[in-house]
């Protein structure tokens, strides 16, 4: 996710990739690509067309990289690269994907160093058009992007609507941002057939329980963690749909969002899906209590005589009160945010709420709980079992927990 610090970890680190620039405005975003791959750990090989040279200069990408960025076919060089870059890449990306290219691509051409590593590749390829609407619109470049989809597989992510090169408005035809190239470079380097076709629901965030229009009560939840394993199942092939309380965090590319604020309402959204999804993760911090009476209008300091209470009357459970509701066979991980005796806690929680896994955690500890991009969990299993893991950053924590649905999921098979 964005706001997290960038340190080497899955699925980027130690993969090649090999990242094409042809010529568009949209250039000088995959500068900040090329760096990040980077840091994530990826060996990246930035490969640019001429006319990507007229937008930004290979020095550029050769100082956020540290590697030579390759221009040249016909080098001495580039002559041994122009297979040797397909066939040891775990990943192609393009981006931006201009609509020349796109036409060259779907045509099986071979007169650039890009073009003659899609050729020569077998790792999955992605795909970034950036160009002017009308272009895009065009039912040519509309052919290209089905062919190069359909017929040869490769992931096509964006564009999206928004504002175009300095003077053409904003449509459909602006470049996905930089962290959303990096997350579809991801899901080509993450697949996992344990998670493909299966639908992930997980709930992340606090929820909020108004108190009157512009009062609510809430808790210190960011989403991260959550919005982190919503992120890590895409990346793993899996259709997520995020039932999200208030937060701040950019949503999770690629997954359905849905916004919700109340813990009344993250119940009706997850009790209307939870029917039809493979597996369940309740990573929300939802509010057990709710102001029994939410006033219509402000509360006026006048009108309280210096003290004021608030009723509060329980919410309902999300994750045990749609139980009976879940698919037969559906995998359902719970989280437990304690303050002391967690394991005790955390196993009564893991039984009484049916869970297949539990994910403990003790806020009071440094680096753990809510508003850090770090945490140290324990998992707890059904028969009696806990793992304690060492202090991690949420997007690991989120690997880790899907590496112990996997198994989970390849034996029920749901
Ligand atoms: N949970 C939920 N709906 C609630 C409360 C909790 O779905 N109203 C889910 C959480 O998402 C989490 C698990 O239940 O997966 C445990 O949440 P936690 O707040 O730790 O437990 P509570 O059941 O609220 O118990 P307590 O407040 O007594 O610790």
């Amino acid at each position: 996710m964005p706001a997290d610090p960038l340190e080497p970890r899955r699925p980027w680190n130690g993969k090649r990739i090999v990242l094409g620039v042809t010529g568009g405005i949209a250039a000088y975003k995959t500068i900040q690509v090329a760096r990040d791959l980077t840091r994530l750990g990826g060996e990246v090989d930035v490969v640019l067309t001429r006319s990507a040279q007229k937008f930004v200069a290979p020095l550029t990408f050769e100082g956020v990289t540290g590697r030579p960025a390759l221009t040249n076919l016909f080098s001495a060089e580039g002559a041994a690269l122009h297979i040797r870059l397909g066939r040891d890449a775990d990943v192609v990306c393009v981006a931006p994907a201009t609509a020349d290219f796109l036409a060259r691509a779907a045509h099986g051409r071979a007169d650039d160093l890009i073009c003659t590593t899609l050729l020569a590749t077998q790792a999955p390829v992605v795909v970034c058009p950036a160009m002017n609407d009308r272009m895009y619109a065009h039912v040519q470049v509309q052919e290209n992007l089905a062919h190069l989809r359909n017929r040869l597989g490769y992931q096509i992510a964006g564009p999206v609507t928004g504002a175009l090169a300095a003077g053409e408005g904003s449509g459909p035809g602006r470049m996905i941002e930089p962290w959303q190239i990096e997350e579809a470079i991801g899901r080509a380097l993450a697949a996992d057939e344990a998670f493909s076709g299966t639908h992930v629901l997980v709930t992340a965030g606090p929820t909020h329980e108004p108190i009157d229009p512009v009062r609510y009560v809430g808790n210190r939840s960011s989403g991260r963690m959550g919005y982190a394993i919503a992120q890590a199942a895409w990346r793993r092939g899996a259709k997520v749909t995020l039932v999200s309380g208030p937060s701040l965090l950019d949503p999770p590319f690629g997954v359905e969002l849905i916004r919700v604020e109340t813990a009344q309402e993250m119940h009706d959204a997850v009790a209307t899906r939870i029917g039809d999804t493979n597996v369940n993760v309740f990573s929300a911090a939802v509010a057990d209590f709710r102001p029994a009476d939410a006033r219509q209008s402000k509360l006026k300091r006048s009108d309280t005589g210096g003290t004021m209470t608030v009723d509060l009357t329980q919410n309902p459970d999300v994750a045990n009160d749609t139980r009976s509701a879940r698919k037969a066979g559906s995998i359902n991980v719970g989280f437990a945010l304690e303050t002391g005796d967690v394991l005790v806690h955390a196993a009564a929680k893991l039984e009484r709420k049916g869970f297949d896994l539990l994910v403990a955690n003790d806020a009071t500890e440094e680096g753990a709980g809510f508003g850090v991009s770090t945490n140290r969990v324990t998992v707890l299993l059904p028969d009696g079992s806990n793992e304690p893991l060492p202090l991690l950053s949420k997007d690991e924590v989120a690997d880790e927990v899907l590496d112990r649905v996997r198994p989970l999921l390849q034996r029920r098979e749901v």
